[in-house]
């Protein structure tokens, strides 16, 4: 690195001072007269880079971070994982490698770290047709493709729904190769058209996490962290209506407190029961809100069943 440095630095006495600060400097030179003269010109420095979204194409999150959601995880190995690993298999029973599949569930469930971990088990890079096999991932769908009767006043959202359909149903394109997955905690915001066969076809309930779900995450993020011994079975036990996220931010709210105990000690006193508990407590579970909407179009807006598995959820849990 430090060498690095010092190459930068000489390169940079080498050039003539205006060329440091005058936007007009990469020009001084005579106006090119052909399109070889002006590539010449260009410097490596002004090839067009990776985009920055580049560096989220390899994550290092694993289905086996995801707390939970088992049944989830064994259909999208059904789906994507297992056709995608297994090649020859896959030629023999002449399953092709694409499809569509929504991800719909009340927010902070795990919809968004399950998508990344799907890609960092692919080795799939959330990018385009170009580098199939790919994972194509569209988060919050509902902002992109909502219904086209709500977009009456925005011609070019339309447009992009539109666009989007088309590429979907690769008909101008051969989709080969590219699983498009989607996320969304407004499923009924979407428009249906997207949700035909060929598209996103497949939608999956991602719920909020049962005790030994949350038991798992709460250790998952704990697991590079100074603690005490902990009881996390009991933690899961009075965190009944958590989502992951809510989670996820109590062991953040922990940690804050263990670090302050430990600045004052000068020493480090690892995270304890207590401080877990103080935290959860202290936490109101944010699924709340959206159950009862989704509650609302369970009941009265389910003609084409898409809210049954929600419906019987909400069954299940009333009955208990
Ligand atoms: N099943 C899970 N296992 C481990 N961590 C989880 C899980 N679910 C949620 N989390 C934690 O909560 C955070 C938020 O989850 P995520 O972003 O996946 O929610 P989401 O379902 O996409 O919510 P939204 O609908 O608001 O986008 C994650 O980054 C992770 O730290
Ligand atoms: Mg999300």
């Amino acid at each position: 690195m430090a060498e690095a440095l010092e190459g930068d630095a000489a390169q940079e006495d080498q050039q003539p001072p205006e060329s440091r600060d005058s936007p007009g400097a990469a020009f001084a030179s005579p106006v090119p007269e052909t399109a070889d003269e002006l590539i010449d010109g260009w410097s490596a420095a002004d090839a067009p880079q990776e985009p920055e979204i580049g560096h989220l194409s390899r994550p290092k999150v694993t289905l086996a971070d995801v707390g939970g959601l088992a049944e989830v995880k064994q259909r999208l190995q059904a789906s994507f994982l297992t056709p995608m690993r297994n090649p020859e298999l896959r030629l023999q029973f002449g399953k092709s490698l694409r499809g569509g599949l929504l991800l719909w569930g009340p927010p902070g469930c795990g919809k968004t770290f399950i998508a990344r971990a799907i890609a960092g088990e692919l080795g799939a890079g959330f990018s385009a047709r170009r580098n199939r096999p790919c994972l194509l991932f569209f988060d919050e769908i509902d902002a992109l493709g909502q219904k086209r009767s709500q977009l009456r006043h925005s011609g070019a959202m339309r447009g992009v729904v539109n666009q989007m359909l088309a590429e979907l149903d690769g008909a101008a394109s051969d989709n080969e190769g590219l699983f498009v997955l989607a996320a969304s905690n407004h499923p009924w915001d979407i428009d249906s058209a997207l949700l035909r066969p060929g598209r996103f076809d497949r939608t999956l309930l991602v719920l909020p996490p049962d005790a030994a779900a949350r038991e798992a995450i709460l250790a998952y993020h704990l697991r590079d962290r100074p603690t005490q011994h902990l009881d996390l079975a009991k933690l899961a036990k009075i965190t009944d209506g958590f989502s992951g996220a809510d989670l996820a931010l109590a062991c953040e709210q922990a940690t804050e407190t263990a670090m302050e105990v430990s600045m004052k000690a000068g020493e480090v006193r690892p995270i304890g029961q207590q401080q877990l508990v103080d935290a959860v407590r202290s936490i109101r579970p944010s699924i709340g809100e959206w159950m009862q909407v989704a509650q609302n179009y369970a009941l009265y807006g389910n003609e084409s069943g898409a809210y049954d598995e929600l419906a019987a959820y909400m069954r299940l849990r009333r009955r208990r």
